[in-house]
């Protein structure tokens, strides 16, 4: 008999990342609902198991009606992956705002908390989950000026773990990804101002990955895979480094 399909809300779905992660969920049959600020670049995708929602995952009314509406469609939600986030430009602590602070905090981290906090009760209804969030490499091998992005991934990953002793008796399990330096529009936004982002990759980026290349989008995709299946029902809490060794 075949499996049934995989009901997924990923976020960040118009990025590198994100668009990879729902190009091979959709290749494996999966029903996928795509949340993102922009879904311009999925439109060769379109196809009857993909739904795109653009939305400010921070507005919480928004997310849960949409987790609402997928819930009520298919009458599940077997997954979400967390693939949004914003980059911070390599920035001395003393020139760091706010703002720029808060809103590092508020992207890579409160939306974490709105979109666990709208899947949660679905999952736990059927009693079957699998949550993986993309946090970054940089939260255990931290690189000069990123603090404030550095801390929003590390709260991402103890966030996960936090979820995933409270969600196991529900047979939810929660994970983390740590990608090392990845080849998305991303990369280059954490040069410092002024720098030279292609010299920056090669010079910094590409340089720092003990097998010598960046993470492809496809690499991550993988990963995500194998966490969202049946392959990994005994893992939960773990995280795991798709980085090329960087943070060795
Ligand atoms: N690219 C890298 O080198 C790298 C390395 C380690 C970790 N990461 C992490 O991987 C994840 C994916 O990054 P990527 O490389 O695909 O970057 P990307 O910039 O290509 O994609 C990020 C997406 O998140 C979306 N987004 C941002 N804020 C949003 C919001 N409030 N609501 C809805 N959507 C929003 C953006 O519109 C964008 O499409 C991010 O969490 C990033 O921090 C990236």
């Amino acid at each position: 008999m075949a499996a049934e399909r995989q009901v997924l809300i990923v976020t960040g779905a118009g990025g590198g990342m994100g668009k990879a992660i729902i190009q091979e969920q959709l290749e494996k049959g999966n029903i996928v609902v795509g949340l993102d600020l922009s879904v311009a670049s999925l439109t060769d995708l379109a196809q009857d198991t993909l739904q795109c929602f653009e939305v400010n995952v921070l507005q919480e009314e928004r997310v849960n009606d949409i987790c609402k509406q997928v819930f009520e469609k298919y009458g599940r939600i077997d997954g979400l992956v967390n693939a949004l986030g914003i980059a911070q430009a390599a920035t001395p602590i003393e020139q760091v705002t706010m703002d720029e602070w808060n809103r590092l905090m508020d992207v890579n981290v409160k939306t974490l908390f709105i979109t666990t906090k709208a899947v949660v009760s679905y999952m736990k209804e059927r009693q079957k989950g699998s949550i993986v969030t993309i946090a970054s490499i940089s939260a255990v091998r931290p690189r000069p000026g990123l603090q404030a992005y550095i801390a929003s991934k590390g709260a991402a990953e103890s966030f996960a773990r936090g979820m995933a002793i409270e969600l196991a008796p529900f047979q939810i399990r929660v994970n983390t990804i740590h990608p090392g330096p990845a080849d998305t529009q991303m990369l280059g936004q954490f040069a410092a101002q002024g720098a030279d982002i292609e010299q920056t990759k090669q010079s910094v980026f590409v340089q720092s990955v003990p097998l010598g290349r960046l993470v492809n989008p496809s690499d991550i995709a993988g990963a995500v895979s194998y966490l969202l299946s049946n392959e990994a029902s005994m893992v939960t809490g773990t995280t795991l480094h798709v980085d090329g060794g960087r943070g060795l």
